[in-house]
């Protein structure tokens, strides 16, 4: 399909077993194993399967994060699997994660705040000033303005879940399919 945002075809990832000093190496564990599927723009995916099936993985390789053993990843019909450095830093600016446990995600030292604004100001492209974009992407995540001073451990679960997504959202990954 020439019109998906996203692309997987046939992708497998295989890590290699940890061999024990008494025994022979047992084989690679195949986490994922020829998986094809496309998402278009606006299309929401979910993917379902039990603990240690592979879903995780499988997301780590669709964003580079984990090398795949075999397979392609389109997105926006750019091939990432075959990019490095900054080709790849530069598309996969387009796309972002919103972690399952926002506690590991988020930088404890640092408060709400500063942690929606790290990406922005790595990008150093924002034409308003931080601050005015933080305080806009804590409305469209709910939350009031002066949780941009407060820090990680001070926000109930799902709220630290919301500066997750708000951090997701700072850097206006591909909006240009959102409009
Ligand atoms: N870095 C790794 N090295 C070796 N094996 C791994 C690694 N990451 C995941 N696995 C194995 O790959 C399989 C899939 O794991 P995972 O993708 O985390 O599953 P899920 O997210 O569906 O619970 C599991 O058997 C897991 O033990
Ligand atoms: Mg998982």
């Amino acid at each position: 399909m020439s019109d998906a945002l996203l692309q997987v075809s046939e992708l497998s990832v295989h890590f290699a077993a940890r061999r024990a000093w008494f025994r022979r190496a047992p084989p690679a564990v195949r986490a994922v194993q020829e998986v094809s599927f496309s998402v278009a723009p606006r299309e929401i995916v979910g993917l379902v399967g039990e603990s240690g099936s592979g879903k995780s993985t499988l997301a780590r390789a669709i964003l580079c994060l984990t090398a795949a053993t075999a397979g392609s990843v389109r997105f926006d019909g750019i091939e990432l699997l075959s990019r490095e450095g900054r080709a790849l830093k530069d598309v996969r600016r387009g796309m972002q994660v919103i972690f399952q446990d926002p506690y590991a995600s988020l930088n404890p030292r640092m408060s709400a705040g500063q942690n929606i604004a790290e990406g922005l100001l790595l990008q150093e492209k924002s034409a308003r000033p931080v601050a005015a974009a933080v305080a806009d992407l804590l409305h469209q995540v709910g939350l009031p303005r002066a949780a941009a001073n407060r820090y990680p451990h001070e926000f109930s679960g799902g709220q630290r879940q919301r500066i997750g997504i708000a951090r997701a959202l700072a850097v206006q990954p591909s909006s240009r399919h959102c409009r």
